[in-house]
Parts: C-alpha cells; sequence; structure tokens
C-alpha cells in the first residue's frame, strides 16, 4: 500500500484496485454528471465557471462510500488519498488545528495529483459547539473547524468526504461541498446484481435470484457480499470440516455469522433465516453460471445510457504540470 509521501498521512487507493459498484440510478446520473463536468473542465473556464471538486457522500455503514470514491478517482485516473480521522483529531488538546495545518500541507506538497478522502467525516467536522459546558474543548474544536474551513477554501484539487452521520456535520463546513450523494440502500434490481456478482462463479436461476433479493431488502451492499461470499466459503470449506452440507444448514450458519447494522432494519431473511421461502426456493447444491440453463440465465444489465461511465483521465489545470 503506497502512503502519501511526506508523513505517516492516510494510504493510498491506486486506479487500478477500484471496483465499479452497482449503483441505482440517481447515484449513477449524479456520477456521470460530475465526471462529464470535470471532463469539461477547459469549456468551463472559457465560461467563467470551474468544475465543482468537492463531494460529500452520506449513507448508513456498507453502502459504497468509499467504494465509489475509489471508483471515482479512478475514472480520473488518480489515487486516492484516505484520511481518517485518526490523522486530523489529536489525543491532546490544541493538537487538532495542528493537524488540519499538517495534513494540508502534506497533501499540498504531492507532485502527482490525487483526490483526497475524508472518511468519517463526522468525528472531524462536528458542528461548533456553544455550550460553555468545557470551554477550553469547545475552543480548541471550534478553532480547528475554522482552519479546516479556511483550508477547504484554499485547496484547489478535489476533496471527498464520507460520514454516517450527515446531522452531526458543521453547516459551513457542509455547504464547501458543492456535491451531495446520498447512499441509499440498493432497490431490488441493484440488489440482484450484487448478489449475482458475488455469488460468481456460483449462480442463481432468475427467479431464484429474484425471491433471495427481495428477502434481503434493507440490506446494505456489504451484507449481501457477507452473504453471497458466505454461501461460497461454506461451500468450499464446510465438507472439509464436516459441517452439515444441506441447504438450509448452510444458510442457517451464513445468516448465524453476520448482524445488519440497526440503523438500516432487519432484512426479512434475517428474521425468518432458513425458513425463509426464498431460502427453501433455491435449488441445492449452487450450480456455476456456465451449467444453468440459457434460458434461466442472469437477469440483464440495464440499457440505460447514463449507466455507460466512460474511462477517461481528468484534465487537470494548474497542479497537473
Ligand atoms: N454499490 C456496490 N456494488 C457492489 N459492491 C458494493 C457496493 N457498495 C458496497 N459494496 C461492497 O460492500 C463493502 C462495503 O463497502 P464500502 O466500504 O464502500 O462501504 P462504506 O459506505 O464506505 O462503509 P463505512 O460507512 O463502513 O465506511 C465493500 O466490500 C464493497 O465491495
Ligand atoms: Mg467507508
Amino acid at each position: 500500500m503506497a502512503r502519501l509521501t511526506g508523513g505517516k498521512l492516510g494510504k493510498l487507493l491506486m486506479p487500478d484496485e477500484a471496483e465499479e459498484p452497482i449503483l441505482g440510478r440517481p447515484v449513477r446520473a449524479a456520477l456521470l454528471e460530475w465526471l462529464t463536468e470535470i471532463w469539461a473542465e477547459d469549456e468551463l473556464t472559457a465560461v467563467g465557471l470551474a468544475a465543482r471538486r468537492r463531494a460529500i457522500f452520506h449513507g448508513a455503514p456498507g453502502t459504497g462510500k468509499t467504494t465509489l470514491a475509489h471508483h471515482l478517482a479512478a475514472r480520473l485516473g488518480l489515487p486516492l488519498a484516505i484520511i481518517r480521522p485518526d490523522d486530523v483529531v489529536g489525543r491532546f488538546m490544541g493538537t487538532g488545528i495542528t493537524n488540519v495545518a499538517n495534513i494540508f500541507n502534506a497533501i499540498e506538497q504531492q507532485e502527482e495529483p490525487l483526490v483526497v478522502f475524508f472518511d468519517e467525516f463526522e468525528t472531524i467536522a462536528q458542528k461548533r459547539m456553544t455550550t460553555g459546558v468545557n470551554e477550553a474543548v469547545e475552543h480548541d474544536h471550534n478553532a480547528m473547524i475554522n482552519a479546516l474551513l479556511a483550508r477547504l477554501d484554499a485547496y484547489s484539487g478535489f476533496i471527498i468526504a464520507a460520514t454516517n452521520h450527515a446531522k452531526l456535520i458543521d453547516p459551513a463546513i457542509w455547504r464547501r461541498f458543492e456535491i451531495q450523494i446520498e447512499l441509499a440502500v440498493p432497490g431490488q434490481g441493484e440488489r440482484e446484481r450484487i448478489l449475482a456478482r458475488y455469488l460468481a462463479p456460483f449462480a442463481l436461476p432468475k427467479r431464484e435470484l429474484a425471491g433471495l433479493a427481495e428477502a434481503l431488502e434493507t440490506a446494505a451492499p456489504s451484507l449481501m457480499r457477507q452473504l453471497a461470499e458466505g454461501l461460497k466459503r461454506q461451500i468450499v470449506v464446510g465438507p472439509k470440516a464436516d459441517w452439515p452440507m444441506d441447504r438450509d444448514s448452510v444458510f442457517a450458519r451464513v445468516i448465524a455469522a453476520s448482524e445488519p447494522h440497526p440503523d438500516l432494519g432487519k432484512p426479512r431473511l434475517w428474521s425468518l433465516g432458513a425458513e425463509d421461502k426464498a431460502v427453501k426456493a433455491i435449488t441445492w447444491p449452487l450450480r456455476r453460471a456456465a451449467d444453468l440453463p440459457a434460458e434461466i440465465d442472469l437477469p440483464p444489465t440495464p440499457v440505460d445510457p447514463s449507466g455507460v461511465i466512460p474511462f477517461r483521465k481528468a484534465r487537470l489545470t494548474e497542479s497537473a504540470g
């Protein structure tokens, strides 16, 4: 894993390590709009505008904020520099402001352009406080927020912030992010495609896949990935460990092994377990995609022009040199 030069500030995710997230239409449209704008930088400059450079992604854990940021950076051909709260919020009073300065100094010294990603941004950018309960702490925090505002304003590169708690973010900081994208839990069509992706090289016939996806309403992509990969792991490891390998036992073990995030409500599969009708409908053992009859193939990829997001290098202005 590469690191930012000039300090132990965060890690770098490279473009070739990115995976393409399966996104709902609104997020896909917002992403395409932003990319198109960045690629049209020169034309925008000619009419006195600049492409927007700051976005905030908000949504529950596991909904794909980090994945989307990495993907977006990859689309621009840039590495993603992940800055975590521990890098900014010091353990001693008075260090927060210094860390903000250190981080932006380090970022601005980078020779290669990058996309900066502030993860768990609510921890850094919490609303300024005026309760007077602990004046020293409040003063220190508020000073850090002011420093952050100033450095955000002065920085001309790409910044993406991510948070599970949009409401906690300081409103002035929030306004600095010109693009706000909510990562909601996926709908039925996306759930089918997410399951199909992570079940590969196994596959479910269309009706079985749709049934399982329905039982996963309110599940985040991360939970679906855990389920699909849990099934595959069981199929490989279970027989070696002498575990019962009938369908219901395998599903029961996989479901018990992960827990939906409480903020998102419990998908039906976690209420009913292996008794769920979606599980009962699944032909067992799972088959490989190549062994499924053609007429019960995977769900078709939707034909949606906004879904086709081309790769193109960002034409960076000053910083690209
Ligand atoms: N839209 C998606 N399509 C396919 N896989 C996804 C999608 N979103 C998330 N995943 C998978 O789910 C897992 C969690 O995603 P990610 O870490 O991006 O979520 P997050 O919103 O950043 O979570 P957190 O709030 O915990 O940081 C990853 O393994 C990722 O591959
Ligand atoms: Mg994340």
